[in-house]
């Protein structure tokens, strides 16, 4: 349609293109005077042919036949008029806050308006206007959105992450706070590449504020998600064995699934990566993996990165911003699946299906899987999709934190067909 999603960091910066918009607009208007003319036209001159003695009656006749003609078109008019104001809106997209009710910050009315170009009309793409967008669901958490707003411009940032993440997990992204300079504490104890990989991060790299654990032995002493059971510690646990050692049948080696990749394993995508340890293996291998995380209970972005690491703050709900047909890989596990619908797996699964290359591979590790039930909806989902199974197990683990009855777990390996 009229407009076009500029995406630059982690903002959306959305323009209005002049032409297209303005030309159906010209073309509705020049639509709407010429009806407008045929009616008038019509009404003048095609009453019925009566006899010169029925003048007056006539006359009489003809002005209430003018004056209803008159009324029909002032109908159509305003008809034609909210129509195209809909269809206007329609078209720029991106009025869906209303900045004119109260208490909304001024930053944030500032960073919504429309800026004309400075130069005019940019002859390259069309453009007009630049408009700053925020997501659509962020006009249900108006007020914590403009809370989030209301910050000293080149001031330092409030100390909010907990409030900017509940804004994301409630949709609301991409995030509009640009103007203000955030909190930065040197980095001290930083270890160069490969060595970072597995070297413990010390808890002054990490940023801790809004977070229930003050440091990593906090943190390592909970539960954090089904991929984080102690993954903060790089020494002692489990987290220095995984992908290499397998603990049951679900847990696949990555020397084994790299073998069944073909022409070649250069870059990869994991999901829900918790503290980074898959790209870590990955990149002892030569392949770059992007780990998608959000810092929920944890400081996950500032760990990951810290290890030498690539971390992608991003919630599931975000459309992927890669290019389709991208990547050579992609790790998911347990994280794909909130608890919610189906529909939301289902628009995740064919968003990772639209980056992933043709051949490429989608390992999908030790998937939870609560009843047989959810199993059989997981399968019939994953076999729409036409991949061929190179490995697929269904297999039961013990849980080792809660009351020691087994849970089903579903891993597969699966390549993605040519589509043409
Ligand atoms: C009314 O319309 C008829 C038919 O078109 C026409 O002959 C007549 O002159 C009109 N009367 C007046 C008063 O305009
Ligand atoms: C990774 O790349 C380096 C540098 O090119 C090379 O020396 C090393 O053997 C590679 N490792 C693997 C596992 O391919």
């Amino acid at each position: 349609m009229g407009s076009v999603s500029l995406k630059i960091g982690d903002g959306t910066a959305r323009f209005k293109k002049g032409t297209l918009c303005s030309s159906a607009v010209n073309l509705l208007m020049l639509f709407s005077v010429i009806t407008t003319n045929l009616f008038a036209l019509y009404a003048f001159t095609s009453s019925p042919k009566h006899q010169q003695s029925d003048v007056s009656q006539n006359a009489h006749k003809n002005l209430s036949l003018v004056s209803e003609q008159v009324s029909l078109i002032l109908r159509e008019i305003s008809f034609s008029q909210r129509k195209l104001a809909k269809m206007e809106k329609e078209l720029l997209g991106y009025g869906t806050i209303d900045i004119s009710r109260p208490n909304i910050a001024s930053e944030l009315k500032l960073f919504l308006q429309h800026h004309q170009l400075p130069l005019g009309k940019d002859s390259r793409t069309g453009i007009t206007e630049m408009v700053a967008a925020v997501g659509h669901s962020c006009d249900k958490s108006a007020d914590l959105l403009s809370q989030y707003m209301t910050y000293k411009v080149s001031g330092p940032c409030p100390d909010d992450w907990s409030l900017a993440q509940k804004l994301i997990l409630h949709r609301c992204e991409p995030l509009p706070r640009r103007r203000c300079f955030v909190k930065s504490g040197p980095k001290v104890g930083l270890y160069p590449f490969p060595t970072s990989l597995w070297k413990p991060v010390s808890d002054k790299i990490a940023t801790w504020s809004g977070l229930g654990c003050k440091n990593f032995e906090c943190l390592n002493k909970k539960k954090l998600s089904r991929e984080c059971v102690g993954c903060f510690d790089l020494v002692n646990g489990y987290e220095n064995k995984r992908f290499v050692k397998a603990r049951g049948k679900t847990d696949f080696l990555v020397d084994d699934v790299l073998a069944l990749a073909s022409g070649g394993m250069r870059i990869g995508f994991d999901i829900g990566g918790g503290s980074g340890t898959f790209a870590a293996r990955m990149a002892e291998r030569n392949v770059t993996v992007i780990t998608n995380t959000l810092n929920i209970d944890g400081p996950f972005s500032d760990f990951i990165a810290a290890r030498g690491l690539f971390p992608l703050y991003l919630s599931l709900d975000h459309r992927f911003p890669f290019y389709d047909n991208v990547f050579d890989l992609i790790h998911a596990s347990s994280g794909l699946d909130d608890g919610a619908k189906l529909e939301k797996l289902e628009f995740l699964m064919f968003d990772l299906d639209r980056i992933l290359r043709a051949g490429g591979l989608f390992w999908l590790d030790s998937f939870y899987c609560a009843n047989e039930e959810k199993k059989n909806t997981l399968t019939r989902l994953i076999e729409r999709f036409g991949y061929k199974k190179l490995k697929w197990v269904v297999g039961e683990k013990v849980d080792g934190t809660a009351s020691g009855k087994s849970e089903v777990y579903l891993s597969t390996v699966l390549q993605k067909p040519v589509r043409l």
